[in-house]
């Protein structure tokens, strides 16, 4: 299977915050960015394998900033490294000023998917090509990441866990 770049899975996905959608601060509802964010990275771990994909697990959400209502939210997902059968798929979440249209920052999250046959078999996926500079820090750390996850989910002891004991000595 040829590598794939993170620009060819990119996924954009624009939408305004609804007042259905936000909370009693009249922000975005948490839940209801987790969806967008799961639906945004799973197209992107669909584009870069081509296959049937379920989200294997949620690594890391910050909700950093509150997005208030009438916001256009930009949540934009590609995936970071691919193991065997699994995808890290990194997000980030812009929200854009009314006046100026600039962009800024809101929040991230770190999503792990998993390629499945049409039984739920997990099936090899094709390995990630990074080309810009955050696109290797991501690609780099995604190892990190990965044994993390597993070793708090109880999938892997910690002595297997090469790469959190590096960081230790
Ligand atoms: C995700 C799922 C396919 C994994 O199946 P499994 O039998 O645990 O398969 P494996 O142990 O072979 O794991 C498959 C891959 O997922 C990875 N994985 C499993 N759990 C993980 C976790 N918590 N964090 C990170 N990666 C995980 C494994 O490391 C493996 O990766 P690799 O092949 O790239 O090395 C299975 O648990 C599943 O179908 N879950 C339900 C998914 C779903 O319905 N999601 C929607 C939420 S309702």
């Amino acid at each position: 299977m040829q590598a794939k770049t993170p620009e060819q899975s990119r996924t954009v996905m624009t939408d305004l915050v609804l007042p259905s959608e936000t909370n009693p601060l009249n922000n975005l509802f948490g839940g209801e960015l987790l969806a967008r964010m799961d639906r945004a990275a799973s197209i992107a771990a669909r584009r870069h394998s081509r296959r049937i994909v379920v989200t294997a697990s949620v690594n890391h959400v910050a909700f950093n900033r509150a997005i208030p209502l009438g916001s256009v939210v930009t949540v934009e997902a590609k995936v970071s490294r691919a193991f065997k059968t699994s995808m890290e798929v990194y997000i980030d979440v812009w929200i854009e000023d009314r006046e100026s249209g600039d962009r800024a920052k809101a929040n991230e999250a770190i999503y792990t998917f998993v390629a499945v046959d049409e039984t739920g078999r997990p099936i090899p996926v094709p390995e990630v090509s990074p080309e810009t500079e955050l696109e290797k820090e991501r690609f780099i750390a995604a190892l990190r990441r990965k044994q993390l996850s597993l070793l708090l989910a109880g999938k892997i002891k910690p002595s297997q866990a090469s790469e959190l004991k590096a960081l230790f000595d």
